[in-house]
């Protein structure tokens, strides 16, 4: 079986919600087809922590004793399980104790490991990734989008970390295409002045204590200035102007708070130190609820309890499809003409604004229809509108097909065969 996507759940930050969400998350998705999470916190021991059912194996087998991945997969049992709803859900555990080659795994472990989840046999893959940027994240984010971001409300760290997430796979993609492996400086006459060029270029609008060029939309401002139509400018406006975000709000408490104290600075962090070009789009929020709390605590997600309170009907889900259409309708519309003329991009200030204004919109259109659902609504809402954006985008707008190593990434963008076989990895991190 071929896996259709693979999405992480990440945030940068630690104990927004993000085991909570990827787990009930996969649930939800398991509904759908065949679904695995995959506990990528390999130091806290997260998921077996929150789903009551024993585990023969986990990740320890799989890096120790050489067991393929496939074999590490444990499923819910009937005391968790008691309809057999779930039957398609199956997890990877992380190991039980903190093994510091396991927690902290270098490039072999991780290729092995990225080998095995891109041959994982599911339709859909969720990732479970620990708090932090480092590479042991990073590359297991997609190249061109942010994978599913969490962030919550009154925590203005965790959405400073969350754009900061946007920046980093940003980076980790020019890096990529402008390093001195990458078959892109074939095509470009004077080969050497532009690569020193455009790394300096890529350093400064990095480093957050150099003012001189402020963000992404800067750099490729300057370099339209500076070079014109070239496929350096090209390809950098291209980059950003694909890139996608998509997040959900965790511990949601109602529109105006969620957008003053959450999606507002998440999108002011984003426009002003990443870019205002890329699309963001919410796909809903989960309510702060006790039960959901108490539901970690006892070890049973939450959506594995008697829905009593379930005031879900089946017959929803069509209209549900509609309201998708009209809430997707409201992301901003991509303009051709933005990539092949930088000048006319807007000021950061009336980007901004735009943005706030179209996520507010959103949200309102939202609530209006959603604000008497419950936890089990939102999660299914959620799911809905994932499922909608990856039947209906390119693949690499949400998740992607498979994690791309750097080497794989340059094949892909650049589809020729002289791409190396091995790339510096050092070069990039
Ligand atoms: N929607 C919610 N309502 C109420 N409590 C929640 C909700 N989501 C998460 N929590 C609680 O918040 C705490 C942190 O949640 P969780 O462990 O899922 O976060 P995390 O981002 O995975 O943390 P870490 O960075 O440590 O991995 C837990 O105690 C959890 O029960
Ligand atoms: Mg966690």
């Amino acid at each position: 079986m071929a896996i259709k996507r693979i999405i992480p759940v990440s945030s940068g930050k630690g104990g927004v919600g993000k085991t909570t969400f990827a787990i009930n998350f996969a649930l939800a998705l398991a509904r759908h087809a065949p679904t695995v999470l995959v506990d990528l916190d390999t130091g806290t021991s997260a998921i077996r922590n929150a789903i009551d059912v024993p585990i023969q194996k986990d990740l320890y087998h799989f890096f120790r004793k050489n067991e393929p991945l496939e074999n590490c997969i444990s499923t819910l049992d009937s005391k968790l399980d008691k309809d057999g709803k779930f039957r398609q859900f199956g997890f990877v555990a992380g190991p039980l104790h903190l093994i510091e080659e396991i927690t902290n795994f270098g490039p072999a472990y991780k290729a092995k490991l990225m080998e095995a989840i891109n041959t994982l046999p599911a339709d859909y893959v969720v990732l479970d990734l620990r708090a932090g940027l480092d590479a042991n994240v990073i590359d297991f984010l997609p190249f061109s989008n942010s994978g599913i971001l969490i962030f919550t409300p009154h925590l203005p760290s965790a959405t400073l970390a969350a754009s900061d997430i946007v920046k980093a796979i940003l980076f980790r993609k020019l890096r990529l295409i402008f390093s001195k492996s990458s078959p892109f400086f074939d095509t470009v006459d004077h080969k050497l002045d532009f690569w020193k060029l455009i790394n300096d270029l890529i350093d400064r609008v990095e480093d957050v204590y150099d003012s001189s060029v402020q963000n992404l939309d800067a750099f490729a401002l300057d370099l339209a200035e500076n070079l014109g139509d070239h496929p350096i400018t090209r390809t950098v406006q291209t980059t950003i102007d694909e890139f996608r975000v998509h997040y959900v709000l965790n511990l949601f408490n109602g529109v105006e708070d969620s957008f003053n104290t959450a999606v507002k600075p998440f999108l002011d962090n984003l426009t002003r130190n990443v870019s205002a070009r890329c699309g963001v789009t919410n796909l809903g929020w989960i309510t702060r609820s006790d039960i959901i709390h108490q539901a970690n605590c006892n070890r049973i997600p939450a959506l594995l309890l008697p829905a009593k309170k379930r005031t879900h009907k089946i017959d929803r889900i069509e209209k549900e499809l509609d309201d998708l259409r009209l809430a997707i309708g409201l992301e901003p519309a991509k303009k051709k003409s933005k990539i092949v003329s930088p000048l006319e991009v807007p000021t950061m200030e009336e980007a901004l604004e735009d943005h706030l204004s179209r996520q507010l919109n959103t949200l309102k259109t939202m609530f209006d229809q959603k604000k008497n659902d419950d936890f089990y609504a939102n999660f299914d809402y959620v799911t809905q509108r994932t499922l909608f954006t990856m039947k209906n985008r390119r693949p690499s707008e949400l998740g992607d097909v498979r994690i791309y190593s750097p080497q794989e990434m340059l094949a892909s963008l650049f589809a020729k065969s002289n791409v190396p076989t091995t790339i510096d990895w050092s070069e990039l991190e």
